[in-house]
């Protein structure tokens, strides 16, 4: 079948969630931009899903830094799809491949390295090919989660051996973690809102809610000392892990903060991750040995991914939001 030029035009036209001025979820719009070919090292895809994390609102808040140098630009990193292009270099991937990850090394390619589009340019090293029995949305959820969850671990030095405390045991990191944890033998006791509670007995925490008389409460729970602590929220949880005599280098926080590092907690998450990482978490999601809660899909429209972002920062979310993207 013939292709008329309006049709052409078409198929090089990318479509992106950006935003031009930091601020609300209301700065966010899907906008139409080219197609870019891959640069060396790199991967188009046609993104399937995208997974929303915290850091994303963070950055377009303004959070970070408020540099409009670099605006417009897109949103979010964790993303599942199809090889669509394959840039010089690249070993181990082809066209037609199912991937997922977290992109963060992408050569500047402005408004396409972003998760949240039709399309986006990815570094080879940051997609992995998706193993059987994964879906598309699932995979969506893993990259910076998983990620993280598995790098903190390791600065933690976790053992089948220890007993542990996973705070926001339920969110997009804490549900992962404490699975992993479990995984590794370790006893866990997940702290989340009583809402969670059954939730997290499903994943293998003790869960715990967070409240007054929390310390002794978690003593309570543990019936042994706690050896380690993961705190995915906030400072109380660098106070709670001194409380329980954590010893040092046994504590540590996704939100690092001066303070939490003079009160002697390991400032970790995904800069403690390795290769390979995100591979084993897709595998143990593939085969059910981690499970992965979705607490909501959205469409790609503006509408629904400003209002995806407004969910997300509420901050009580049960696993991850996906944004379906084609
Ligand atoms: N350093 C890194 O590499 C790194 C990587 C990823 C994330 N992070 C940061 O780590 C944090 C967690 O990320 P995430 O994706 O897991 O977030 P998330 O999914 O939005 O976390 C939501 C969870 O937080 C729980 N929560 C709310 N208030 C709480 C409280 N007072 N005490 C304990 N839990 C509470 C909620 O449980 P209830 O609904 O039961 O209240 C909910 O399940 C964010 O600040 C994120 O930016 C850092």
């Amino acid at each position: 079948m013939e292709t008329t030029i309006a049709e052409e035009a078409e198929d090089l036209m990318n479509q992106a969630i950006q935003y031009q001025e930091f601020g609300s979820p209301d700065v966010l719009n899907v906008v139409e931009t080219e197609t870019a070919e891959p640069g060396d090292g790199e991967v188009r895809v046609a993104v399937k899903a995208a997974g929303l994390n915290p850091v994303d609102w963070k950055i377009f808040s303004g959070m970070f830094g408020g540099d409009t140098s670099g605006l417009p630009t897109g949103v979010a990193n964790d993303f599942s799809g199809v090889v669509q292009a394959v840039g010089n270099g690249v070993e181990g991937l082809a066209v037609g491949d199912e991937v997922f990850g977290s992109m963060k090394s992408a050569r500047s390619h402005g408004q396409n390295t972003s998760a949240l589009a039709k399309e986006a340019i990815v570094a080879a090293k940051d997609a992995e090919k998706m193993p059987d029995g994964l879906s598309f949305v699932d995979a969506a959820s893993l990259g910076i989660a998983g990620l993280t969850a598995c790098g903190s671990l390791r600065a933690l030095n976790l053992q089948g051996s220890d007993v542990i405390v996973i705070s926001a045991a339920a969110g997009g990191v804490g549900a992962i973690a404490v699975q992993l944890a479990v995984y590794s033998g370790a006893t866990v006791i997940g702290i989340a809102s009583e809402s969670n509670a059954d939730y997290l007995r499903s994943l293998g925490a003790i869960p715990v809610a967070y409240g007054d008389n929390l310390e002794s409460r978690v003593r309570e729970a543990a019936g042994a000392p706690v050896t380690k602590l993961l705190d995915c929220f906030g400072p109380e949880y660098v106070d709670l892990a001194i409380a329980l005599n954590v010893g040092a280098g046994s504590y540590g926080t996704l939100v690092g903060t001066p303070e939490a590092t003079e009160k002697g907690a390991i400032a970790t998450g995904q800069r403690h991750a390795q290769p390979g990482d995100l591979e084993r978490v897709g595998k143990l999601v593939a085969n059910g040995t981690v499970k992965v809660s979705i607490a909501h899909v959205y469409p790609f429209s503006t509408e629904s991914v400003r209002q995806a972002y407004t969910d997300l920062q509420r901050g009580h979310v049960r696993g991850k939001l996906i944004v379906e993207v084609s």
